[in-house]
């Protein structure tokens, strides 16, 4: 069988922003105006702008000069899951399945494919909007790197270089007043940027949410450390950590998000109980939306570039329901829903947590 000739191409970022998002637009729309002789239809503000209906056709000018560029010119959402719609009811917020309104403007709009580029939320999406009749190719972003069907996701080593460049700094600090300086990163489930970014940057302690840690073998290192050398530790924790014997510290739940659930404040949290338990000097930082923010490394420029090329190519042959992914060097590409089905987390006895005990970090598990 033939396969039909794609003519206009749909394009939507959703959920968190994450550097590297404009090089992979540039890299999907590059090839397909210039090769394929397509028309690329950007979806703005990521699935609630699909369910709102905005969109704009993208031009040659619009993709110039944007490599390097963070954000997305197209605008992104994380609270507009078609299919766990929120909208004002008469009781306040009421929750509805809107994926009738995604279907309706695909039609409308005369798209022939779709290319998402998201996280694990939006490749939820995109397998239900494949089952609907969608054609659609996924491109895995989150600087978490906790999709399991890739290697890497593009926007991780971003996030590493930037969390890597915070510890580095703070090591001034903590070394002249002789604190104990607690940083806190992002990683909701998958603790990947605290421990490479921990593991990079020479932080003391490192704890991650897949490793609940013991408070007194937190207290146990930074007491030692606070008696020789400079006496000063630095403590990177994954915003999603938490005590062998607590619930995960929240900032708000929020039932319009796709995941209702806002990490923050554990960082304070260990600082606290840091002070109390051990009289130390202790303060904390909060790297929050710096580590998303900016230019992409090149490294991610380059990832992100070659799985926007990629997934044009998917889109023109016809392979829909499959999204980009990295297998050592290579890129390739998964079913959707093989690619959801499994989250990456830090494997607590893998090799890079055994580097790290190697060189002396603690996990707070000893
Ligand atoms: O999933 C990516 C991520 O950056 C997480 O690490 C973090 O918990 C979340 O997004 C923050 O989302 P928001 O910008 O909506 O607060």
């Amino acid at each position: 069988m033939t396969q039909k000739k794609i003519k206009r191409l749909g394009i939507l970022t959703g959920g968190g922003d994450c550097p590297g998002l404009n090089a992979v637009i540039r890299g999907v729309a590059k090839p397909a105006m210039n090769d394929y002789g397509l028309t690329i239809v950007g979806i703005e503000d990521g699935f609630e702008g699909f369910v709102e209906g905005k969109m704009r056709e993208i031009s040659r000018d619009d993709i110039a000069g944007i490599i390097g560029q963070g954000g997305t010119i197209l605008g992104t959402s994380n609270k507009g899951d078609p299919f766990h719609y929120p909208t004002e009811g008469m009781n306040g917020v009421e929750i509805v399945d809107a994926s009738q309104r995604v279907l309706k403007h695909y039609k409308g709009w005369g798209l022939d494919a779709l290319i998402t580029i998201g996280g694990d939320g939006t490749m939820h999406i995109s397998n239900k909007l494949s089952e609907l009749g969608m054609n659609i190719v996924g491109v895995p972003k989150t600087i978490d790197n906790d999709l399991d069907a890739t290697d890497q996701t593009f926007g991780f080593d971003t996030a590493l270089s930037i969390a890597t460049e915070a510890i580095d700094r703070l090591h001034t600090t903590a070394s002249a007043h002789h604190r104990v300086m607690v940083i806190e990163v992002m990683g909701r489930y998958a603790g990947w940027i605290a421990l490479q970014a921990g593991l990079a940057g020479g932080a003391d302690i490192i704890l991650l949410p897949e490793n609940p840690f013991k408070w007194d073998s937190v207290m146990r290192r930074v007491i030692e450390r606070s008696t020789r050398g400079n006496r000063y530790s630095i403590v990177c924790v994954a915003e999603g950590a938490k005590a062998a014997d607590e619930e995960v510290v929240i900032k708000e739940t929020d039932v319009k998000r796709t995941d209702p659930i806002r990490f923050g404040g554990i960082g304070e949290h260990v600082a606290g109980r840091i002070t109390l338990e051990t009289g130390l000097e202790t303060r904390t930082t909060i790297l929050g939306h710096l580590q998303r923010g900016g230019s992409p490394t090149a490294y991610d420029r380059v990832l992100a570039t070659r799985y926007g090329t990629k997934a044009v190519e998917l889109a023109v042959n016809g392979e829909f329901g499959r999204m980009v992914s990295l297998r050592g060097l290579n890129v390739t590409s998964v079913a959707i829903k093989d690619a959801i089905s499994k989250q990456r987390l830090v494997p607590v006895d893998g090799e890079i947590v055994n580097t790290a005990r190697a060189v002396g970090t603690s996990f707070g598990d000893e």
